[in-house]
């Protein structure tokens, strides 16, 4: 591994939430992806829940990723196969985190 892969996956794993690790950049290097913390500031300041998000440029879906962990719903197109592939696979995965019960949940019930 270079330095700079190294790097770029020292930056992409802090910017991930906890629990969602994007592809590691050995793997299928992005060489942009967007900070997560920038990009939850965005989705809470311009959408409401249950608003669509669209990211025309989705790259390996971060803002889709935070999309459906704040509520939303999310719209994206990518132009390149393995990053779309790996979009899939991340929005899967943060969708099946926001619909998984917590411990909370359990206790109402009970
Ligand atoms: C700045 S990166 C997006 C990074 C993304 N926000 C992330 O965190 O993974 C821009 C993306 O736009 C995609 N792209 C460029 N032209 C496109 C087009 N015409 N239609 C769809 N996607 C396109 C590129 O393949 C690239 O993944």
């Amino acid at each position: 591994m270079t330095d700079y892969r190294a790097f770029l996956e020292t930056k992409r794993l802090a910017a991930a939430p906890s629990g969602f690790t994007a592809a590691p950049a050995t793997i299928n290097p992005h060489l942009c992806p967007f900070s997560l913390d920038l990009v939850r500031r965005c989705v809470e300041l311009w959408s409401n829940p249950g608003d669509v998000v669209l990211d025309p440029f989705a790259g390996v879906g971060s803002v889709g990723v935070v999309a459906i962990e704040r509520g939303r719903r999310f719209l994206g197109t990518e132009l390149k196969a393995s990053y779309f592939g790996t979009a899939a696979r991340n929005l899967r995965q943060a969708e099946a985190k926001a619909s998984a019960p917590t411990l909370f949940d359990m206790a109402r019930v009970g």
